[in-house]
């Protein structure tokens, strides 16, 4: 199970690199948009900050596959080495997705709210998936369920495509399809240290610091005592 980070904030991909196991990062126009920057310096500012070995998703926005295989060679050209082109799951976009496999570049098939839009782009080459978790629940779907349908049509098919689930807006969603079989799930920079944060675990460093600098004095660590 892999954590992507969700964000084109370089700020935070910066902390977050250093701190968590992170394997990449993913971008959506309307996450570039937010940074009210320019489009290709954004890109390669997060490069820049990630290093060449780190997955970096980002989208085209054509509606036409040729124009998306323009897109998608244009963004090869400064967004690193081990880049993966996002494209939503139209028919367009399923045939581009066909033509940038016959030319080795990875794909991403976004926007996707069922199994069979997994299915149809994994077939025709996609290497990542990503099922829109929250905006399926708020259609009163199962995003979670739509994940592990995914992932049970991929092992049946034999299919070595991977499930990298996206849109969260709580950590339940994020834990539902970490069991569901998920390969990857992208979350957003609000939510991404929601994942380990809990009030008693704090409480406890709390009593132990306490306990501990009640013995060997305040601000003491085992390297003082
Ligand atoms: C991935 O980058 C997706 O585009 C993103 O997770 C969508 O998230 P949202 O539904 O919160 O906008």
């Amino acid at each position: 199970m892999q954590y992507i980070l969700d964000t084109a904030d370089i700020s935070f991909i910066k902390k977050a690199i250093d701190l968590y196991p992170i394997e990449g990062v993913t971008t959506n126009p309307t996450i570039i948009a937010k940074e009210k920057g320019d489009f290709k310096s954004i890109i390669k500012g997060i490069r820049e900050v990630i290093g060449e070995d780190l997955m970096l998703h980002v989208q085209c926005l054509s509606l036409d596959a040729e124009t998306i295989v323009k897109e998608a060679l244009y963004i090869k050209q400064f967004a690193g080495k081990n880049v993966s082109v996002k494209i939503p799951v139209i028919p367009e976009g399923i045939k581009a997705i066909k033509i940038l496999k016959s030319k080795n570049i990875r794909t991403t098939a976004t926007a996707i709210f069922t199994a069979q839009q997994a299915l149809m782009a994994a077939n025709a080459g996609a290497d990542y998936v990503a099922p829109y978790i929250n905006r399926i629940d708020n259609i009163l779907g199962d995003g979670a369920k739509v994940v592990s349908d995914i992932v049970q049509l991929f092992n049946i098919n034999n299919i070595s495509t991977k499930v990298l689930a996206a849109s969260f807006k709580n950590v339940e969603q994020v834990h539902k399809v970490c069991l569901a079989g998920a390969h990857s799930v992208t979350v957003n920079k609000d939510l991404f240290e929601k994942l380990i944060y809990h009030p008693y675990t704090d409480l406890s460093i709390k009593t132990f610091i306490s306990d501990w600098e009640g013995q060997y004095g305040k601000g003491k660590t085992t390297l003082d005592a």
